[in-house]
């Protein structure tokens, strides 16, 4: 089964590749980073430029499309309106067209970030009610691939830890950790709360709708709550660095940035009953993370590991 995922010079792109089940034949696609990795061929692309991507789906006619690819940063789409758009709507827009075209089946990534964080836990049927540019255009996005009239999926991941690969954006929490090897400290905010989701759990999950040919949305997350400052602590824990290098602050405090909602946390009912993933620990998945990588940990545990 040829399979096209789009990102897969990203943070979930790049577990996308690694966990792929070998009877996928994969082409993964990049923009600006061309990826190093072994294991599937990697294919230039620009999503917002609608005949590349028709182009590219006629020359692979994969069966099905995991479609990544997007302006991920909150920030960046909060500044830069118009590329935002064109790189999350647009984008999606001409993936769907393409899809349509070659009756591919589009397995496509929401985010937390289309709920409005005064009413957690949210579910696949709660109302999209964004606060910010990004979460604006997800949801424009998401609203695109319902009604499509595809064979679609919307995948909706909260908040992912992993590791990022050199040219890829960087994750928090290996930026909280590399600022903490490095004795920074790190101010963190206590008031945005979800329930992080570990990459490379998100991934398998896609794969296993793909496999199950699950259709309909899903939100996917990890089992516990907490803010940003209490993911840092846990990730230093786990780690083995100082946790007093961490302040708790206000988000009120960065008066630069996208606003943020409160706490989109989700409920993870459908997952589970659905999907059978059982949400799994933070701490679970942090060590798993440090442990699913032994040539970065030398880079990034400072002290002794915790028990
Ligand atoms: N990370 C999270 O915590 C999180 C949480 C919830 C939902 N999500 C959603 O999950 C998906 C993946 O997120 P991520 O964090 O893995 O993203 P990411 O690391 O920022 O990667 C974004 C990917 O999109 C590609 N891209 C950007 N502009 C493009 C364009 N014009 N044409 C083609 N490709 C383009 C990038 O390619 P180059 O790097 O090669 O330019 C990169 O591969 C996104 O849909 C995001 O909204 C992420």
């Amino acid at each position: 089964m040829k399979i096209i995922i789009t990102g897969g010079s990203g943070i979930l792109g790049g577990y996308l590749v690694e966990t792929a089940p070998a009877r996928f034949q994969i082409t993964a696609t990049y923009h600006s980073n061309l990826p190093r990795s072994e294991g599937c061929g990697f294919a230039w692309l620009d999503i917002t430029d609608a005949s590349a991507v028709d182009g590219l789906f006629r020359e692979i006619k994969p069966e099905a499309v995991i479609h990544t690819a997007g302006a991920a940063n909150v920030d960046f789409c909060q500044k830069n309106q118009e590329q935002g758009y064109s790189n999350n709507v647009t984008g999606t827009g001409n993936i769907i067209s393409a899809c349509r075209a070659g009756n591919i089946r589009l397995i496509h990534l929401s985010t937390n970030a289309v709920y409005g964080g005064d009413a957690p836990p949210y579910g696949e049927e709660s109302p999209m009610e964004p606060v910010n540019i990004y979460g604006q255009q997800k949801k424009e996005s998401d609203n695109l691939v319902r009604k499509s009239g595809l064979d679609w999926t919307i995948v909706r991941p909260i908040l992912m830890y992993g590791w990022s690969r050199p040219w890829s954006r960087k994750d928090f929490v290996v930026w909280v950790l590399e600022n903490l090897k490095a004795g920074k400290p790190v101010k963190l905010v206590d008031d945005v709360s979800e329930n992080p989701l570990s990459a490379e759990v998100c991934a398998q999950a896609i794969w296993g709708c793909l496999e199950k040919r699950m259709a309909g949305e899903f939100n996917l997350a990890g089992k516990d709550v907490v803010n940003r400052y209490q993911l840092g602590l846990t990730a230093a824990k786990v780690f083995g660095h100082d946790p007093g290098l961490i302040e708790p602050v206000k988000n009120e405090s960065f008066k630069k940035i996208a606003p943020r909602p409160a706490n989109t946390s989700f409920n993870t009912l459908k997952m589970a009953s659905v999907l059978g993933l059982e949400p799994q620990p933070l701490e679970e998945g942090l060590r798993r993370m440090m442990e699913s990588r032994p040539d970065r940990m030398d880079l990034l545990i400072k002290g002794r590991l915790a028990k």
